[in-house]
């Protein structure tokens, strides 16, 4: 069975991106695929976190996972942190790493330019991720849009990594949803929806109520045109809308332009909103039942206590191909 392997940062909470853009493929692909899902609370900490509030929104995002329907009977589900052979990897392929490579990563250079106090760690974060990725060799790599450029660097490191020690590691491809790649802020139509926006205006969070949801997508900036059409370029605003109702309701493009086509923006919105409530209460209905139930940990434990095998073993392998520690190539 192939393998198959993505993680979430737990710097705040799950937004409707996040979920178009990655969760909603992870429950398809497990399916199909020997899956393997984890916090990267290690990611996490490349910004300061408060600690308290770093472990409860960890606990979250594994309920979260559940809510929407990560099955631990079909995938592994486990936190970064908590297998050290992630970083124990991160160190090897660091090393065969360039630096020009890591200063071409688009979220270094814009965030460089915003905080001039940038960690070490941040700079150094698509390594881990290289690692996150090759350590259960894994082929496929469920990401939103704003994630393959990562991808592609892990893509090169394996290249090279593998050319220098003999085929080790094993090609990870991204695979990013048709509908819903890159789902944007309905407040700035232009810019990634995001979780880490303060006020969050724009952002639609999972565990938002129905009234705070209908708030959010009433007030989405549209134009003045009210014709439901996909026109990235000139409508932004509607053709973000049409790409959410899109996705939730596994129609295409097209189809959705059509059911709307007599319909003036006040009926389109007010079905974008009714659309996202009715994906969204069964998953707060369960994640209310899981966040203080035993079954996380329960989870957890199983699925740590899977990876750390595999891990370890991958990292030996790797170990011995470069040379270190004590035992012949
Ligand atoms: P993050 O929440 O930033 O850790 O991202 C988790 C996953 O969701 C990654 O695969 C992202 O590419 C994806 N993602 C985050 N925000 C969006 C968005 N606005 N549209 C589509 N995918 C997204
Ligand atoms: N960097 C990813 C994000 O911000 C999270 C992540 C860490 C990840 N390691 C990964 C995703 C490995 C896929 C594979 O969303």
């Amino acid at each position: 069975m192939k393998k198959l392997v993505s993680g979430i940062k737990p710097t705040g909470e799950l937004t409707l991106g996040s979920y178009i853009g990655a969760v909603k493929q992870y429950i398809e692909l497990q399916k199909e695929y020997d899956s393997y899902f984890f916090v990267a609370d290690l990611h996490a900490i490349t910004k300061y976190q408060d600690p308290k509030e770093l472990r409860e929104k960890t606990k979250k995002i594994v309920a979260l996972y559940l809510a929407c329907g990560l099955d631990p009977k079909q995938a592994t589900i486990y936190l970064q942190s908590e297998n050290p052979y992630h970083s124990h990897l991160s160190w090897i392929l660091s090393c065969n790493t360039y630096l020009g490579e890591l200063n071409r990563m688009t979220q270094y250079k814009d965030q460089k330019i915003k905080d001039s106090n940038l960690s070490v760690g941040f700079y150094t974060y698509p390594v881990l991720m290289a690692a996150d990725i090759v350590i259960y060799d894994a082929e496929y790599v469920p990401v939103g849009e704003d994630q393959v450029q990562h991808v592609e660097l892990a893509r090169d490191i394996v290249q090279r990594f593998n050319k220098r020690y003999g085929n080790k590691l094993i090609m990870p491809e991204s695979i990013v949803p048709k509908i819903g790649a890159r789902i944007k802020d309905l407040q700035e139509p232009t810019k990634k929806m995001s979780k880490s926006d303060g006020e969050c205006k724009g952002s639609i969070l999972l565990l938002d109520d129905e009234k705070i949801v209908r708030k959010k997508v009433m007030s989405a900036i549209t134009d003045s045109d009210n014709l439901v059409k996909y026109d990235v370029k000139n409508k932004p605003g509607i053709s973000n809308l049409i790409t959410i109702y899109s996705s939730l309701s596994n129609l295409s493009i097209k189809e959705v332009e059509t059911e709307f086509i007599d319909k003036n923006y006040g009926e389109f919105k007010t079905a974008v909103a009714d659309k996202i409530v009715e994906v969204l209460k069964p998953i707060q209905d369960k994640y209310y039942e899981y966040i203080n139930s035993d079954m996380i940990d329960e989870v957890l434990d199983q699925g740590i206590k899977k990876v750390t095998v595999i891990a370890q073993k991958k990292c030996e392998l790797i170990a011995k191909a470069v040379g270190l520690g004590r035992q012949k190539c």
